[in-house]
């Protein structure tokens, strides 16, 4: 049985575009993440708290979150204490930390292990919490890594404990580098939903392989009914060598339109703020559902 509602998490504007290299303007970012917002989105991943120097394009996001409209839950990534801070100094509510199942790939994306990140974010979530702030914790290489090859599903149920433990409002599983299948898929997210029923379960993927499509229809199945998506299928982490885009929001809601699973947001809407950003992206943007609406 499938869902009668799914939630979209519009990640476009953080995962879309931290990958990209040309300089995209705050002017642009605000447009699209305004037009995202008149296509329906409610939830939206807005930008990251991360060092400049590791992530250049994210540097705005102190005037990101300033002038974004406050529509919804919006959330912006932080990966310790000091991404923290600034996140609350611009007014963040919701926060996003990040960790990766495998040492190798926490290493490579934030300088630490997973001991050594796990430790130093449980006090920055306890006083996040105690401020009242929406807690999402970004699970990434939950399939596979691209160091260490596949993961093994205990150590993900075992970080996503942990997680919940220290007081993670929402979990976003993520395979990372698109390479799950839609067995794969259903099998951990049963698994999560089981083990983790009292944490709201978002499914992450990356559309490296086209997998993606069929690997939400496995979560569908398995009772996950929260994806996060980006956008024109921008996307992709700049320390997971072969990471590509995330799955398209478009062709998502489209699927789920046909399934007459409701989401609240217009596929039309999503192209017309593709077309805004994809004059400042390097990457031409070939979705299927975009490609339909530009030949309209
Ligand atoms: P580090 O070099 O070990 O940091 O980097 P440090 O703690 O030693 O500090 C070094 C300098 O950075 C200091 O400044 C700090 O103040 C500054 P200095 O004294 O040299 O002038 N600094 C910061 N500045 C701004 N904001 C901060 C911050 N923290 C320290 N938050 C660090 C460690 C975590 C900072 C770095 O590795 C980093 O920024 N990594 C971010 C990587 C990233 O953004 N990756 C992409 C997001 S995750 C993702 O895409 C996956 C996801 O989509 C799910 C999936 O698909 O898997 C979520
Ligand atoms: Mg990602």
């Amino acid at each position: 049985i499938l869902p009668n509602n799914v939630t979209i998490i519009e990640v476009g504007p953080r995962d879309g575009l931290q990958n990209e290299k040309k300089h995209v303007d705050e002017a642009n970012k605000l447009a699209f993440i305004h037009a995202l917002q008149r296509a329906g989105i409610q939830e939206m991943e807005l930008t990251s708290f991360v060092s400049p120097k590791w992530v250049p394009q994210m540097a705005d996001a102190k005037a990101i979150v300033e002038k974004t409209e406050k529509v919804g839950r919006q959330f912006v990534l932080a990966p310790n204490a000091k991404g923290a801070e600034l996140a609350i100094e611009a007014g963040a509510r919701s926060v996003a930390v990040f960790v990766g199942v495998s040492e190798s790939f926490n290493k490579n994306n934030i300088n630490r292990t997973t001991d050594e990140a796990m430790d130093a974010l449980e006090p920055v979530i306890q006083k996040l919490k105690k401020d009242g702030v929406f807690i999402r914790a970004c699970i990434s290489t939950a399939f596979y890594c691209p160091y260490e090859g596949k993961i093994n599903p205990d150590d993900v149920v075992a970080l996503c404990q942990r997680f919940v433990a220290i007081g993670a409002d929402e979990l976003s599983v993520a395979d990372t580098i698109g390479m799950a299948n839609p067995k794969e898929s259903y099998v951990l997210f049963h698994r999560l939903k089981n083990e983790l029923p009292n944490v709201l379960l978002t499914a992450h993927f990356h559309d490296t392989r086209k997998m993606a499509l069929a690997n939400i229809f496995a979560s569908l199945q398995a009772g996950i009914d929260r994806f996060d998506t980006s956008a024109g299928g921008l996307g992709g982490c700049p320390f997971a060598p072969g990471a590509t885009g995330n799955v398209a929001t478009e062709d998502v809601v489209y699927m789920l339109d046909t399934l007459q699973i409701e989401t609240g947001v217009d596929v039309k809407k999503v192209c017309e703020a593709i077309q805004m950003i994809a004059p400042h992206v390097s990457r031409p943007i070939d979705t299927a559902m975009y490609k339909l609406f530009l030949n309209e």
